[in-house]
Order: structure tokens, then sequence, then C-alpha cells
């Protein structure tokens, strides 16, 4: 198999992913592809729907209708735009519990088949940086360059929650850190798809490593073999 010119970086939540990911994005002047937003997107629609996440025929029909589009932030350093049917819903999607449903929906097998066919899609054309949970392991699978970022969950607790008081929510620590602690089980235990390193990742201890640390080293990588 001829390797993808994309690069995926996979973790566990909170750990840094998407400003590294950004970061590389803009280093290599590729594309980022946040997956962790279509599954948020999918979730808070499910939520506003009141669609149980065990009805399949419910879920099947919003999924076939499912009308997702990332958009490029307006302002560098924020996160990309997302738009579902239309309506922005960027700042809906970015809370804790947008994220522990996005966690949920992404356990339901038909959930991953339609976002990972869409996220394929939009990589087809090489030039970008996914970053999510399975970027390395099942969509693409062929990339030239797979990083795996971990960091133990306290460290990951601390981060979130410095970074949530900066946009001026409240935060309950105790708390945030047993939906960290959910979210890695519910993300490593599911059957389809769970968080795990590819084989043939590069694994970064991001706890040691500012952002900008840990993507010089990701750019170094990767510009090395571009240039060869
Ligand atoms: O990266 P994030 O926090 O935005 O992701 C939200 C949830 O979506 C995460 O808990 C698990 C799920 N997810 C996934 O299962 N596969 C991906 N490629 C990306 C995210």
């Amino acid at each position: 198999m001829s390797k993808l010119k994309v690069v995926t970086i996979d973790g566990p939540s909170g750990v840094g992913k998407s400003t590294v990911s950004r970061k590389v994005a803009a280093g290599l002047g590729w594309t980022y592809l946040d997956t962790g937003a279509m599954y948020r997107a999918v979730g808070v629609q499910c939520q506003r729907a009141g669609i149980e996440l065990t009805d399949k025929a419910a879920l099947a029909v919003l999924l076939e209708r499912l009308d997702l589009q990332l958009l490029p932030p307006l302002h560098e350093g924020d996160d990309v735009r997302v738009l579902l049917n239309g309506e922005e819903i960027s700042a809906a999607i970015r809370s804790p519990e947008a994220g522990m449903l996005a966690s949920q929906v992404s356990a339901i097998p038909a959930v991953r088949a339609k976002l990972t066919a869409l996220q394929q899609a939009m990589g087809k054309a090489g030039e970008i940086v996914a970053e999510g949970r399975d970027t390395g392991t099942f969509v693409f699978p062929a990339a030239a360059w797979k990083f795996y970022l971990d960091a133990p969950p306290e460290e990951r607790c601390r981060r979130r929650a410095g970074q949530l008081r900066a946009k001026g929510q409240p935060v309950d620590e105790q708390a945030l850190l047993a939906q960290i602690i959910e979210r890695d089980r519910n993300d490593c235990e599911r059957a389809v798809a769970p968080l795990r390193m590819a084989d043939d990742a590069v694994l970064i201890d991001a706890a040691k490593l500012t952002a900008d640390e840990v993507a010089e080293k990701m750019l170094a990588f990767i510009e090395r073999d571009l240039q060869q």
C-alpha cells in the first residue's frame, strides 16, 4: 500500500492534540481535519432531536440527512467552525457535555461508518493533518506520518481546566477529572475502532513538552521525509 500524504495525530481527550494539530497543519500549509468536531456535532444533533442512542432507525435517518461542513476558524488559533444543516454550532459542540455525548455516539457502528467515510473523502487528495482517536488505525491506515500523544489524566485535567477558565467558564476540577477518566474508558473499551496507538505510530509524551515543542518534533520528522 503506498503511503498517503497525510499526518495523523491520535490520543486521549485533553492531551493537546488540537493545538498541536493546528500548529503542524499551519507549519506545512496543509488542511487541519478535526474528526472529534464531527462526533461532537452528531452527539449534539442527537440530543437536540431527542433521539435515543438505541433507536437505530431514527439514527439511520439522522445520519442519512447529515449535512456537516467544517470551515476554517475566523481567527487564527481558534477551533474549526462547524455548520450542521446550515446552522453554525461551533460553540455548542465545545462544552464538556458535548464531549461526553460525542464519546457516547462514537461507540455506535453506524455513526463511525458514516463519519469515517466522510473523513476519508475529505483526505482523499492528501495534504491534511487529521486529529482524533482512530485516524492512524482506521481512517487513514496508509498515512505517511502517524503520531500518538499521551499524558496522565491528572495532567490532561489540569490543562483542560486552564483552557476552560481562559474562556471564562467555571470549572469543577474533580468533576472534570471524572469525565476525562470516563471518556478514556468509553473511547478505549468500545468494540469499534477503540482508541489505540497504531503499530507504526511515533509515541510522544505530551506531559513533558509544550505544544510548540511537540509540533516542532512532528514537523522535524515530516520535513525530513519530504526533503528526501
Ligand atoms: O477530540 P474530541 O474531544 O473533540 O472528541 C470527542 C469524542 O469523539 C471523543 O471522546 C471520542 C470521539 N472521537 C472518536 O471516537 N473518534 C475520533 N476520531 C474522534 C473523536
